[in-house]
C-alpha cells in the first residue's frame, strides 16, 4: 500500500532526568525498601530506565501505619483546605505534563501522542474535578465520613491516569493512601510522590510502595487496610475478593473486557473507521474497555473491511517517543508473549489474519496491527481479552443478533454502536448490558462521567460523583 514519506519528529527525553535508582515513598521520604531491586525497562528499546525497589510486607505494614497516622490530620481538615492540596498537585502536573508525558512513553511504550494529549489533561481534569467535590461532599449524598487508608493496586498500562483514578477521590474523601503501581511502569508513581512533596501534602496522607505481585497481596491482605482498589486482571481480581471477603473492607475492582463495536448499514463509514480503530489500535490494545469485537452488519462488510484495511496501512508503528507514531510498543515481553499465543490459537482455529506491511523495530516488543474475520463467537479470539492491537471481525444482520452476540461474553464492560438512527441508539444501549455504551464515538472519558462494568468486568464505579461512594462510610 502507498504510503507517503515522513520526516521523524521524535520529543525530547532532556526534560526527565532519571535517576539510576528509586526506593519507595513512605512518610514523606524516600526510604530502601527491604526486597530485591528490579529493573524498569523501555519497552521500545529494551533498555533498563532505573532499578526499582521492592517492599515486602514489613515495607507496606510501615507504609499503611504511616498512612493511618496521617488519616487522623487529613481527615480532620475541612473539605476546603483539602480542595486546596487537590488543586496545588493538579496544577503542578499540569505544569510538568510534558515531562511526565515523556517519562510515561519511555516506561509504558505508549506513543508521545497519546501521553501528551489525552493521559496527561485526563490526569489533570481528575485531580480538578475531584477538588472540586472536597468541599461538597454533603451535597453527594453518600455522607462526609472517609473510611480511612485505601490500598490500591493499579496495572500497566495507564500507569499515571489509573493513579489518578485511584488518588484523586480517595484523598478528597479525606482517605489517606497506600499505592502500588505496576511492576513494569513504576515510574510516573515515583514522580507523583515527588509531586506531592512539591505540593506540600502533609507526610503519610500518600504513600507509592513498588514490586510485583507479592507487594499488591501484601497491600491488599493488610489488616489496617479499610478500603481495596483493584484495577488489572480478571484473575488478579477473583484473588484478591477473595482475601477480602468476609473482612469489613470495601472493595472495588475493574477488571478486564472484551467490548463489542457495534457498526449499522447506516453508519457514517468513514467515521466509523476511525472509531474502530480508536477503540482497539490506541495505546496498542492494552485498554479494557477496547473494542476488540467489531460487529459489522453483514450488508455493509465488504465495505467496512475495504476501508479499515486501507486505514491501517497508514497507521505508522514504531519509536513512541516519535510525534508521528500511531501505534508504539507492547508493554512487556509477557503481554507480548499472550499477544502472539492467543493470535496463533485465533489461526489455528480458522480465523483469517492480516495485517498490514509495517516494518517493525528490531529491538523491543512490537506486534503490527492486526484483524481476524471470519471470527465465530465460539473462538477463543472472540471470547478472551487479548490486550493488544488485535481486532476480531463478526456480523450480524439484525439488531437484535447484534444485541446477543454483544453480550454473549463473561464480560460487561463498554460497547460502542455505530448508525444514523437515535431511537436505535437508545434501543440498543438499553440492552447492551455494558457499563459504558458510546454511540458514534469510542473510548471518550471525562472525570465527570462514572465508569466502570457488568459481570466479571468487576463491580464499583470510578469517576463522577458515583466515585465517592467508593471512598465514603455511606
Ligand atoms: P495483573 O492483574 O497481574 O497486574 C495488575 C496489578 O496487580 C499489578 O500492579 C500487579 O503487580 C498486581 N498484582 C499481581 N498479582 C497480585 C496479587 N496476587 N495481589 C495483588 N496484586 C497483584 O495483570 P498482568 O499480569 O499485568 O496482565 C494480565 C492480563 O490482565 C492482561 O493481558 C489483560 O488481559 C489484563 N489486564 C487488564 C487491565 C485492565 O485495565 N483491566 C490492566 C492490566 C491487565
Ligand atoms: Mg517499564
Amino acid at each position: 500500500m502507498a504510503i507517503f514519506e515522513y520526516a521523524p519528529a521524535p520529543e525530547s527525553t532532556d526534560v526527565v532526568d532519571i535517576k539510576p535508582s528509586y526506593g519507595l515513598f513512605i512518610n514523606g521520604e524516600f526510604v530502601d525498601g527491604s526486597g530485591p531491586t528490579f529493573k524498569t525497562i523501555n519497552p521500545a528499546t529494551e533498555v533498563p530506565l532505573a532499578e526499582i525497589a521492592t517492599a515486602t510486607s514489613d515495607d507496606v505494614d510501615r507504609a499503611v501505619q504511616a498512612a493511618r497516622k496521617a488519616f487522623g490530620v487529613w481527615s480532620a481538615l475541612p473539605g476546603a483546605e483539602r480542595a486546596k492540596y487537590l488543586f496545588r498537585i493538579a496544577r503542578i502536573i499540569q505544569e510538568r505534563a510534558r515531562e511526565l508525558a515523556v517519562l510515561e512513553s519511555l516506561d509504558n511504550g505508549k506513543p508521545i501522542r497519546e501521553s501528551r494529549d489525552v493521559d496527561l489533561p485526563l490526569v489533570a481534569a481528575h485531580f480538578f474535578y475531584y477538588a472540586g467535590w472536597a468541599d461538597k461532599l454533603e451535597y453527594a449524598g453518600f455522607g462526609t465520613k472517609a473510611l480511612g487508608v485505601a490500598g490500591q493496586v493499579i496495572p500497566w498500562n495507564f500507569p499515571l491516569l489509573m493513579l489518578a483514578w485511584k488518588i484523586a477521590p480517595a484523598l478528597a474523601c479525606g482517605n489517606t493512601v497506600v499505592l502500588k503501581p505496576a511492576e513494569t511502569t513504576p515510574l510516573t508513581a515515583l514522580w507523583f510522590a515527588d509531586i506531592c512533596r512539591q505540593a506540600d501534602l502533609p507526610p503519610g496522607v500518600v504513600n507509592i510502595v513498588t514490586g510485583a505481585g507479592d507487594t499488591g497481596a501484601a497491600v491488599v491482605a493488610h489488616p489496617d487496610v479499610n478500603k481495596v482498589a483493584f484495577t488489572g486482571s480478571t484473575e488478579v481480581g477473583r484473588i484478591i475478593a477473595r482475601t477480602v471477603a468476609g473482612t469489613d473492607k470495601k472493595l472495588t475492582l475493574e477488571l478486564g473486557g472484551k467490548a463489542a463495536n457495534i457498526v449499522f448499514e447506516d453508519a457514517a463509514i468513514d467515521q466509523a473507521v476511525e472509531g474502530i480503530v480508536n477503540g482497539i489500535f490506541f495505546n496498542q490494545g492494552h485498554v479494557c474497555c477496547a473494542g476488540s469485537r467489531l460487529l459489522v452488519q453483514e450488508s455493509i462488510q465488504d465495505e467496512l473491511l475495504d476501508s479499515l484495511k486501507r486505514r491501517l496501512g497508514t497507521l505508522r508503528v514504531g519509536d513512541p517517543l516519535d510525534k508521528n507514531t500511531d501505534v508504539g510498543a507492547i508493554n512487556s515481553a509477557d503481554q507480548l508473549a499472550k499477544i502472539r499465543e492467543l493470535s496463533e490459537i485465533g489461526e489455528s482455529e480458522g480465523a483469517l489474519r492480516w495485517s498490514p506491511a509495517c516494518e517493525l523495530p528490531e529491538r523491543g516488543f512490537w506486534f503490527p496491527p492486526t484483524i481476524f474475520t471470519g471470527v465465530a463467537q465460539s473462538h477463543t479470539i472472540a471470547r478472551d481479552e487479548i490486550f493488544g492491537p488485535v481486532l476480531s471481525v463478526l456480523t450480524f444482520r439484525t439488531p437484535a443478533e447484534a444485541v446477543e452476540k454483544a453480550n454473549n461474553t463473561p464480560y460487561g464492560l463498554s460497547a460502542g454502536i455505530w448508525t444514523e438512527k437515535g431511537s436505535r441508539i437508545l434501543w440498543m444501549a438499553d440492552k447492551l448490558r455494558a457499563g459504558v455504551v458510546w454511540a458514534n464515538t469510542f473510548n471518550k472519558f471525562d472525570p465527570a462521567s462514572p465508569f466502570g462494568g457488568y459481570k466479571e468486568s468487576g463491580y464499583g464505579r470510578e469517576g463522577g460523583l458515583l466515585g465517592l461512594e467508593a471512598y465514603l462510610d455511606v
